[in-house]
């Protein structure tokens, strides 16, 4: 099969190659996934797991992409739940070879159907962005209608799905990024926005609930913005900065079927719309990583016609 394979860390998304690897074979609870659409995060060059496995050990070269929307074309023993020909999509290991490939062998807990009237550029693009919007603020945030959001990168894919999701569950949405941002983060679904650059963080006055996706100094003059019983949510990392009479929480996204299809189906019925960037061929996926455009929502790789 086709797939981009990365062998080098210090080469970041320069070091991908496109080539010729064996087709992936189901192991226990597994299934194969056809690859159709696929969905990458540049930081996950960082990120340990992409260069080594659980046990510590060298895995490449290894296939980066976490996000899939596919067709089942396996099963492995004992894995129940999904059938052969059935749509999918979902999140797969951080520790084993991903998605930017024409199959991938996945454990079946990590994906949920995907309806037949959702196109597979739509299912790849939700299931990081949206999985980690809705964990972070219905799981970690324990957010409540009537409370206030500070949503970061508010045009970006996380934070889009943070104001959308947000603004449903009840909570004011203040969305920030970069002056350009301003229209797409109240497009989607922000009351207000600041611009990071040259509008004051600091006059937002109190909130409840901080989803930071940009760490530093933004997320510690955000921390001081919260109000007491308040919480700061991170996804880049430790929490460097805590609310004075608060929580911070720290986490990394995991796949969860029942969530996945809450998601999609908000998809369907109109209650969230999804962030789509550029979307590319397998042929085409390394140039488009590599590419010095500013990235405008989610890339996705679109992987069978
Ligand atoms: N822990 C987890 O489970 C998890 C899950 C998903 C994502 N993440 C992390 O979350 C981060 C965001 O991911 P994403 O996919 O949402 O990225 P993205 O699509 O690039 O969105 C980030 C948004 O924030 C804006 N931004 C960043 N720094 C800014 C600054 N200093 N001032 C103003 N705007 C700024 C970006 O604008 P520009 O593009 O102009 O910089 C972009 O619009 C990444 O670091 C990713 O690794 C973690």
């Amino acid at each position: 099969m086709k797939a981009i394979v990365v062998t080098d860390q210090a080469a970041g998304t320069a070091g991908m190659k496109l080539v010729e690897r064996p087709e992936p074979q189901a192991a226990i609870n597994d299934v194969v996934v056809q690859v159709y659409a696929a969905g990458f995060v540049n930081t996950e060059l960082e990120w340990p797991s992409t260069w080594a496995d659980r046990r510590d050990h060298d895995r490449t070269p290894s296939i980066p992409g976490h996000e899939v929307a596919g067709v089942v074309t396996a099963l492995g023993y004992g894995t129940t739940g999904l059938s052969v020909g059935q749509r999918v999509f979902g999140l797969a290991d951080w520790h084993r070879d991903g998605t930017l490939a024409e199959y991938v062998a996945m454990e079946a807990r990590n994906l949920a159907p995907l309806p037949g009237d959702v196109d597979f550029t739509v299912g790849a693009s939700l299931p990081i962005s949206g999985l980690t919007a809705w964990q972070g603020l219905f799981q970690h945030g324990r957010l409540q209608a009537g409370q206030s959001v500070l949503a970061h990168g508010a045009a970006g894919a996380v934070g889009s799905m943070v104001a959308q999701l947000a603004r449903e569950a009840g909570a004011y949405v203040i969305g920030t990024g970069r002056a350009a941002d301003r229209q797409k983060a109240l497009d989607f679904g922000a009351n207000e926005f600041v611009d990071l650059e040259t509008d004051a963080l600091e006059d937002v006055g109190g909130v409840d609930l901080v989803f930071d996706v940009i760490g530093g100094d933004i997320q510690k003059r955000s921390a001081a913005l919260i109000r007491a019983g308040g919480m700061l949510v991170t996804v880049v990392g430790p929490a460097e900065s805590r609310p004075t009479d608060g929580l911070a929480v720290d986490f990394v996204v995991e796949s969860d079927r029942a969530q996945l299809s809450e998601i999609v189906q908000r998809v369907r019925d109109g209650r969230l719309r999804t962030n789509i960037g550029k979307v590319s061929a397998l042929d085409d996926a390394v140039a488009t990583f590599n590419s010095t455009e500013r990235r405008a929502g989610k890339a996705v790789i679109r992987v069978r016609p």
